[in-house]
């Protein structure tokens, strides 16, 4: 068994020599945990095939789930990618360094297994201190997935990858808790008009202000529903308690639903948690005194309930309930990323026929 070691990092200004060490280890053909503005990611050289394998074998990650190979400057891209699309450089150029990932065709010199087999490969230039300083000293291109376990919770701190992956990597670089709290979004960028094929921390009106048209995938239909690329898999995100989302914004029937179905969950005897919004905490607590609940912060306020969601939804397996409830709030911004996140973590999605994207 490999022992992991933590190094402990200021976000802003990371440590010279400490950076090197990890270098070493990428460059060595190790794999590195790294925090990232969105979530941890797993990292080794994404031009050697063989360090790329350490990552699947440490996650548990099955072969056909390409990963994102992250980059130091915008500049970059031509090194693993070509016939990049103009409209894909102004992407870069105005996103970059941040939650935009772009799929892209593949230079040959990237491995296969970096991309599953396939011809083209996802890039993003991370929007964070130690990611790219890790990069720019490894003097390479890093291929990661989000560090946790497969099909599991992605990690916004450290401490959830070392629950995840101790004793199966040897080092994580602790640069606090991350951001956006929600992966990048990934855009498709073959064709035109460009393709969005997971939500993430860039919204869709953004993209759509700045390039005029952005298609959704077709599986879109009040969340992601229908795998775009591989490894989209429907089942994904997923903390160990049951999860029941309610997907709707009408307080109505969000009232209704948590009032019956978490009666009828305490009623069977389940230990039952709640994550609530500053909105709904004040009617939940007097309607169910007593149980676990974690706020999230304000439905008005996205961002932040993105942060939290992931940690929270970690904490609410700690505190070894049976099942969770969430609602929806809407699509504006990174709104709609947490809502493909929970339909894809959910046991259960409540829906109406009222909904609409
Ligand atoms: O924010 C993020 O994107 C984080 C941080 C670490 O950068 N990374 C991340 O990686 O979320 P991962 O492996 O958990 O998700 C990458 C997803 C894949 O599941 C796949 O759906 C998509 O990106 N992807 C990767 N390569 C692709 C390709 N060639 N074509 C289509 N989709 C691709
Ligand atoms: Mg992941």
């Amino acid at each position: 068994m490999t022992v992991t070691e933590i190094i402990h990092l200021n976000a802003q200004s990371p440590d010279e020599d400490k950076i090197a060490r990890a270098a070493a280890f990428i460059c060595a053909g190790e794999v590195v945990a790294f925090p990232t503005e969105t979530v941890y990611g797993l990292g080794a050289n994404a031009f050697d095939a063989e360090a790329v394998e350490k990552i699947f074998a440490a996650k548990g990650r099955p072969a056909h789930d390409p990963l994102i190979v992250h980059i130091g400057a915008v500049d970059e891209l031509s090194l693993v990618t070509k016939d990049i699309p103009d409209f894909a450089v102004r992407l870069a150029s105005h996103f970059w360094p941040g939650p935009l990932t772009l799929v892209l065709k593949r230079q040959p010199v990237i491995p296969l297994n970096v991309s599953a087999g396939l011809e083209t490969v996802a890039v993003r230039m991370p929007n964070h201190p130690i990611a790219l300083a890790l990069i720019r000293a490894s003097q390479t291109a890093i291929a990661a997935p989000s560090a946790n376990l497969f099909s599991g919770v992605s990690p916004t701190s450290a401490q959830h990858v070392l629950a995840d992956l101790n004793g199966r990597i040897p080092m994580i670089l602790d640069g606090g808790r991350t951001l956006v709290g929600v992966e990048s979004t990934v855009i498709d960028c073959t064709s035109w008009p460009p393709v969005v094929l997971r939500p993430g921390g860039i919204g869709l009106e953004e993209l759509r202000e700045f390039l005029g048209e952005v298609a959704v995938h077709s599986g879109e239909k009040g969340g992601m529903q229908v795998s775009a690329s591989p490894g989209m898999l429907d089942k994904h995100y997923s903390p160990r308690a049951r999860l029941f989302y309610c997907l709707t914004e009408r307080e109505e029937l969000y009232r209704d639903y948590f009032q019956t179905e978490m009666t009828a969950q305490l009623r069977s005897g389940h230990k039952v948690g709640m994550l609530v919004t500053s909105e709904d905490q004040p009617w939940l607590s007097e309607l169910f005194p007593g149980i676990e609940q974690i706020l999230l912060g304000s439905e008005k306020e996205p961002q932040q309930i993105a942060a939290g969601l992931y940690a929270a939804l970690r904490e609410m397996d700690e505190r070894q309930v049976d099942c969770i409830f969430v609602r929806d709030i809407g699509t504006e911004g990174v709104a709609l990323a947490i809502r493909d996140r929970l339909i894809r973590a959910a046991y259960e999605v409540k829906r109406f026929s009222d909904h609409q994207l």
